[in-house]
């Protein structure tokens, strides 16, 4: 994402607030409280930080936060889930801020859904869906992946990969995974195109391959991985990491906008939000001391489960990574690609899906995102195509990035909020306050019920073998 590269602190202008502006009284307020806030922040800088020479601290500030090799706890956030509830706590590490004229919305908004997408499916259940993604990495590391309509059954696949410590692991699962999910099905002569043993052998062979050819920083790399499969109205999730899969449940037609209920197909799998992963790592290691240190794997690694991360995994990973500096106790495999499966049977009340990575959830819940899509999907609904023009991924990026700028900044004002957080310099300032968003939502055609559409064949119609070089050993 070509975000402007900002080079210096501008002197904060304040005549971009009255384009949006209600009245006299609300630009002074919105005026004083933006003023405020900013004055706040720049004293937290200390005397770091002057309107005539900020280019140098900012340069500064940047390598500070690159570092060279991409398994150090540069890919652990601050902002972990945590319970609270907006407003946060400021972190107590206090970061550069740039502020620059404000942007209209319109600006903001062609930032934000530069790359979002509308593609019409119409085939069994799935009517269409919508994609976007926004970066808070240089390169943005989430990748996903859509088979809308797969070729031997009338079902479709979509997955949400959230890489970290590069793009590797989730650039893998975004070519590769659906062709082992059903190269494992096909063998199996079954229709369960999401199985354990499909994420297992992925994930053996890309970390098998990295080893061989020596791409051990790649083999470091990991991705959170989620894959759902619709067919008919059976949807069955593969999950593996901390992304999410979220189904829209119309509960009353009332008033103008419905009411939806949230109810959340997968489980994220991470020690601070999952007790039983936390305790699974326990008990799989129990001589082992100060194996979760801040709710981390070796206070290291946030989610429990996902494809790649080498060094959680083999020994020989771990030893070519700055992790074998410093730790003396390393007893992998820690995290484990096996995915937890679950399912759910459509109902004709169930509107849409979301399957999104944790970006989203950093500061909003689950419900928080049905209502939040809800809004877009109705607000004009005189024309039928409507949610189709309407982006909705991209609204609820604009909604994460949104929170993410009311948790770190205080809330000044929607527009403000978003300027502030689309300055930050990304993979430096910005990778602290949000996360890579990637948001699908899938939109169901509630007028089929193709009850018989599940029982399709898929097994049978031998797919080609995904690459499966240096996967004989465990491909049995
Ligand atoms: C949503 O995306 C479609 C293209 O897929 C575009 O035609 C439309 O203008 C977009 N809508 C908004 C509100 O950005
Ligand atoms: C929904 O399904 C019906 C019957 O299969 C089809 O005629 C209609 O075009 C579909 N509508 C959408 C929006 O997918
Ligand atoms: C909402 O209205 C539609 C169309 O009248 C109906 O099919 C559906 O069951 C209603 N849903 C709820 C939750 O009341
Ligand atoms: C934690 O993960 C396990 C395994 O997927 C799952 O069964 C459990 O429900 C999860 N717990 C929470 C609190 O999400």
């Amino acid at each position: 994402m070509a975000l402007r590269r900002l080079v210096g602190v501008t002197a904060f202008t304040v005549a971009g607030v009255g384009v949006w502006a209600h009245s006299r009284d609300d630009l002074t307020r919105r005026t004083r409280n933006v003023q405020r806030r900013l004055r706040c922040l720049l004293q937290e800088k200390g005397s770091d930080v002057t309107h005539s020479q900020p280019s140098s601290y900012f340069r500064s500030a940047l390598a500070e936060s690159s570092t060279p090799f991409s398994d150090s706890l540069e890919d652990i956030p601050y902002w972990a889930k945590s319970t609270e509830t907006v407003p946060k706590k400021f972190p107590a590490k206090s970061s550069a801020i740039v502020v620059q004229p404000q942007v209209s919305f319109l600006e903001i908004r062609k930032r934000i859904f530069s790359n979002a997408e509308s593609v019409n499916v119409l085939r069994g259940k799935v009517s269409h869906f919508q994609s976007c993604s926004f970066g808070a990495n240089l390169e943005i590391e989430d990748t996903f992946a859509v088979e809308p309509r797969l070729k031997s059954s009338n079902g479709a696949l979509f997955g949400v990969f959230d890489g970290h410590s590069g793009k590797a692991a989730s650039k893998f699962c975004q070519d590769e995974l659906f062709s082992f999910l059903k190269y494992i099905c096909a063998e199996n002569r079954n229709n369960n195109l999401i199985s354990k043993k499909g994420f297992l052998i992925a994930d053996e062979c890309f970390l098998t391959r990295a080893f061989d050819e020596k791409r051990y920083q790649d083999g470091l790399s990991g991705a959170c991985s989620i894959v759902s499969h619709i067919s008919g109205n059976a949807i069955t999730i593969g999950n593996a990491g901390d992304c999410r899969c979220i189904i829209a449940r119309k509960i009353s037609n009332e008033s103008e906008i419905p009411k939806y209920r949230a109810i959340q197909l997968s489980n994220d799998h991470q020690i601070s939000t999952n007790g039983s992963e936390r305790e699974r790592i326990l008990r799989e290691h129990p001589n082992e001391v100060n194996i979760i240190r801040r709710d981390r794997v070796k206070g290291r690694l946030e989610p429990t489960r996902g494809i790649g991360d080498g060094k959680y995994k083999r020994m020989e990973f771990f030893e070519r990574s700055s992790a074998a500096q410093t730790e003396s106790v390393w007893t992998p495999p820690y995290t484990t690609a096996e995915p937890e499966i679950t399912q759910h049977r459509l109902t004709k009340d169930d509107e849409f899906m979301i399957m999104a990575t944790d970006g989203l959830f950093q500061d909003l819940s689950s419900q928080e995102v049905v209502d939040f899509a809800a809004q877009f999907v109705h607000s004009n609904k005189n024309s039928p195509s409507d949610s189709k023009s309407q982006n909705v991924s991209g609204h609820l990026v604009e909604k994460a990035l949104l929170a993410a700028s009311e948790h770190r900044f205080g809330r000044v004002g929607e527009q403000e909020n978003l300027n502030l957080i689309l300055n930050l310099e990304p993979g430096g300032e910005r990778r602290k306050v949000h996360d890579d968003v990637t948001i699908l939502t899938v939109f169901f055609n509630g007028s089929s019920e193709h009850e018989s559409d599940s029982a399709v064949s898929i097994g049978h119609n031998e797919p080609e073998p995904p690459t499966m070089r240096h996967c004989k050993n465990s491909h049995s």
